[in-house]
């Protein structure tokens, strides 16, 4: 085959749905003779892009910006992108990187096979999901593994680009997602976690329309001691019954990602978000009531265009009155054509934006410390995931059940023991803990 042995790099950005992606693009560019390099010696050089505000669009022009120098000073590589940038831009890329020699989008990953015979320049962005096939997937990881379960947004929340990126909503079929597990627990991975944009949307677009709740129990009786996660759960539509499996499975991890985005309701409606912080409280102490050591994490935006200091105040509140665990933070960054980018004379200066920003992060902070505290103290199971060796002391690091990140020294345990560490400090990120 022409392009046996060539060495390709993709850069990701974005989230786990992007980094799950590339690992299924290495694995169809695998059937090609691509083997995964680094940057610098690759023939083929790929970025996975991100569109969720502009920063992230920012940094994939300046990588495609370099890769074009390189090019153009003569050297023989190949450059590609996809991801949601491309899937959102198509052929406008090429006018801005010439050199470009592939651009495919996230609903085409699959017709990579048939893109990497032509000899020219392809272009492949299509409006219709086009399905996906069967190759393998090369894993970047060998604990923790990414498994999509459904992908798309039906939300429109106003200043979301994703609904524009991922298209609708579609589900994987159980089988597919059951045998997908099956070969990851197999293959020796200690944890899973279940990716889509809406978790909780699984199954409403496919034939008997399962139940999230369902495929979550059908995987936690699947055999073996690794654990299960998922993310990202769309507050209102958290079923009791998900609820109830979380609380009552073995494998499936206390753990909820629940974006609020806003701790104020007229911001939530201007946001097109479908609940407000009375719903959302309700959702969150349900939650805390019925799990012990659950923890409840959420996203949030600063600066959203409108938003008077007395809203910005109710997010800041709702934080540390939901005692949320731990929160992501974006300045509102306008995306082309979405609702929100066109409320241009509400937009909310930078500087303010930066400045709610901060009390935000500073906010986040606190709440992930106080967080911590409460367990210090407790002895809980922590899958260790990463070794680091300083002068002589082996600096161990994994997760609990929780999520929450803990250090602890042994030398006896290695990376993928399961181990019950009793938790003796706790700093904002994370807690330090010793063997028992
Ligand atoms: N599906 C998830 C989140 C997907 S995007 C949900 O429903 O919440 C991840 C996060 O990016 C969002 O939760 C939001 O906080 C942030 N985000 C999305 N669009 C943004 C924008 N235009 N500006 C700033 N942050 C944004
Ligand atoms: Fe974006 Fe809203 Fe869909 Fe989440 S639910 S992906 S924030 S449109
Ligand atoms: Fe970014 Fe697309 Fe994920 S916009 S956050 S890579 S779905």
């Amino acid at each position: 085959m022409e392009t046996k042995n060539k060495k390709l790099y993709i850069e990701t950005l974005g989230c786990q749905m992007n980094k799950s992606d590339s690992e299924r693009i290495a694995g169809i560019m695998s059937h090609f003779g691509y083997e995964l390099s680094d940057e610098k010696n690759a023939d083929f050089l790929i970025i996975n892009t991100c569109s969720i505000r502009k920063l992230s669009e920012d940094k994939a022009c300046s990588k495609l910006g370099a890769w074009s120098k390189r090019k153009k000073s003569g050297a023989n590589i190949k450059i590609g992108i996809c991801g949601c940038m491309a899937q959102r831009e198509g052929e406008n890329l090429l006018k801005k990187f010439p050199c470009l020699d592939l651009i495919f989008g996230t609903h085409n990953i699959y017709e990579l096979p048939e893109l990497l015979k032509m000899q020219d320049k392809v272009c492949a962005v299509r409006k219709d999901y086009t399905g996906e096939k069967e190759f393998n997937i090369i894993r970047n990881k060998n604990i923790n593994a990414w498994l999509p379960i459904m992908e798309g947004c039906n939300n429109f929340c106003t200043y979301c680009i994703v609904p524009y990126t991922r298209g609708r909503e579609r589900s994987r079929t159980m089988d597919v997602i059951l045998s997908e597990a099956k070969n990851i627990i197999n293959s020796g991975f200690k944890e899973i976690t279940l990716l889509g944009q809406n978790v909780d949307s699984y199954g409403k677009d496919i034939t008997g329309k399962p139940l999230f709740a369902e495929l979550l129990e059908k995987l936690d009786n699947l055999e073996g001691n690794f654990r299960i996660r998922f993310t990202t759960s769309y507050p209102v539509d958290i079923t009791d019954d998900v609820i109830k499996v979380v609380k009552n499975g073995t494998k499936i991890c206390e753990c909820f990602h629940i974006p609020m985005q806003s701790g104020n309701d007229r911001i939530l409606k201007a946001m097109n978000r479908r609940y407000n912080v009375y719903e959302y409280s309700e959702v969150v102490k349900k939650i805390k009531h019925e799990i012990q050591n659950v923890t409840v994490t959420s996203d949030f935006i600063a600066g959203f265009p409108g938003e008077t200091e007395e809203e910005f105040k109710d997010t800041i509140n709702a934080i540390k009155t939901l005692e949320l665990d731990y929160s992501n933070t974006a300045a509102y960054s306008p995306r082309p054509n979405t609702p929100a980018a066109k409320m241009t004379d509400k937009f909310i200066p930078d500087d303010v934006k930066k400045r709610r920003l901060f009390e935000l992060n500073e906010t986040v902070k606190e709440s992930s410390f106080n967080s911590n505290k409460k367990y210090v103290g407790k002895t809980l199971e922590v899958l260790v995931e990463k070794e680091k060796n300083q002068d002589g002391v082996r600096n161990l690091e994994g997760r609990l059940r929780n999520n929450k990140v803990v250090h602890f020294k042994s030398n006896k345990y290695n990376i993928g023991d399961f181990v019950n560490i009793k938790l003796i400090k706790a700093s904002a990120w994370c807690l330090f803990g010793e063997e028992v």
